[in-house]
């Protein structure tokens, strides 16, 4: 059984605060994309590994490839799976403009595997145990699979709303009490108007709260997410064709699962970890840094 793990990678640094692709950050002194690497080729799963990358970061990231080779090779870390490292095919292709095209860019070169695993670069720290549990789960016969955690904070749904807001920003204006605002929309002037002992006022959408969910039927899903091979390349072909036809109308998809889902398939979920955490925000990187540094410390001969 051959399965493929396809790293989408060619996403940018900017909400890091970096100029670099975020996959080429580093966290302990290594990349991302590296750290990445490293989990796939210890879980043993992969008989071949694709890298979208940036554009102008192909080089770079088939350098990070030989690194991590280097390292494997060296006897820094060990294969724990059933795919040895050296055994492992590992190609960099170009990614696209969007999350959607680069799996398309990898899927292309990705040969004729069984099952296909989809891991975001941005989760490098993701323990090689849930590719383990991902991987077991297609090949016990599920068609999508992914790992979720419990939603820990409580979510509501926004949605936008017309509302009468003072003109002035001053956070000593006191706002209009509502007997004096217009009852809707429908009745804004054109222009501010005066009201007496009031401020002056602008229409203005505001986010407004309304649903109340159930925190305990959601899931935060993660990566890697695996797919019978024909059923992922399907999903995408949908969306593809859907694309061609209603343009931008088209439903924008974050995930691979998401695809999938509306082809009608089952899509089953399997515990994820909280060290798989998406690199996001500088506050990531921080306990990204500190999570790289105790494995280091607890297993100084790991990768
Ligand atoms: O942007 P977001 O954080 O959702 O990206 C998720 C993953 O998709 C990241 O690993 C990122 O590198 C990748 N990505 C990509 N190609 C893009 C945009 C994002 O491979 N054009």
């Amino acid at each position: 059984m051959s399965t493929c793990v396809i790293v989408p990678a060619a996403g940018s640094g900017t909400r890091l605060g970096h100029t670099e692709p975020k996959a080429f950050v580093q966290v302990d002194g290594r990349t991302l994309l590296a750290h990445s690497l490293d989990a796939i080729i210890t879980s043993g799963v992969a008989t071949t590994i694709v890298v979208a990358a940036p554009e102008v970061f192909v080089s770079l990231a088939e350098a990070e490839v030989a690194e991590v080779r280097r390292r494997f090779a060296g006897g820094a870390g060990s294969g724990k799976g059933r795919v040895p490292p050296e055994a492992i095919e590992i190609i960099v292709v170009q990614g696209g403009a969007d999350r959607v095209e680069s799996v398309e860019a990898a899927l292309a070169a990705a040969g004729d595997p069984d099952t296909v695993l989809v891991h975001d670069a941005a989760r490098a720290l993701t323990p090689p145990s849930v590719f383990d549990r991902v991987t077991a789960a297609v090949s016990s016969g599920a068609e999508a699979v992914v790992p979720v955690l419990p939603m820990i904070d409580t979510v509501r749904r926004a949605e936008e709303s017309p509302r009468w807001i003072p003109l002035d920003n001053d956070a000593d204006v006191e706002p209009v009490p509502p007997g004096e605002q217009p009852d809707s929309p429908g009745e804004q002037p054109d222009s501010p108007r005066e009201y007496p002992d009031t401020p002056r006022e602008q229409p203005a959408d505001v986010e407004v709260l309304r649903g109340d969910l159930d925190r305990g039927s959601l899931r935060r899903v993660q990566t890697p997410q695996g797919f019978a091979a024909e059923t992922l390349r399907r999903a995408h072909a949908s969306y593809r064709a859907e694309v061609r036809t209603l343009g931008e109308a088209a439903r924008a998809a974050t995930d691979d699962a998401g695809l999938v889902e509306r082809l009608g398939v089952d899509v089953v979920a399997v515990p994820g970890d909280e060290e798989s955490l998406k690199i996001t925000y500088p506050l990531d990187l921080v306990l990204a840094e500190h999570i790289a540094r105790e494995r280091g410390r607890s297993h100084p001969d790991s990768v």
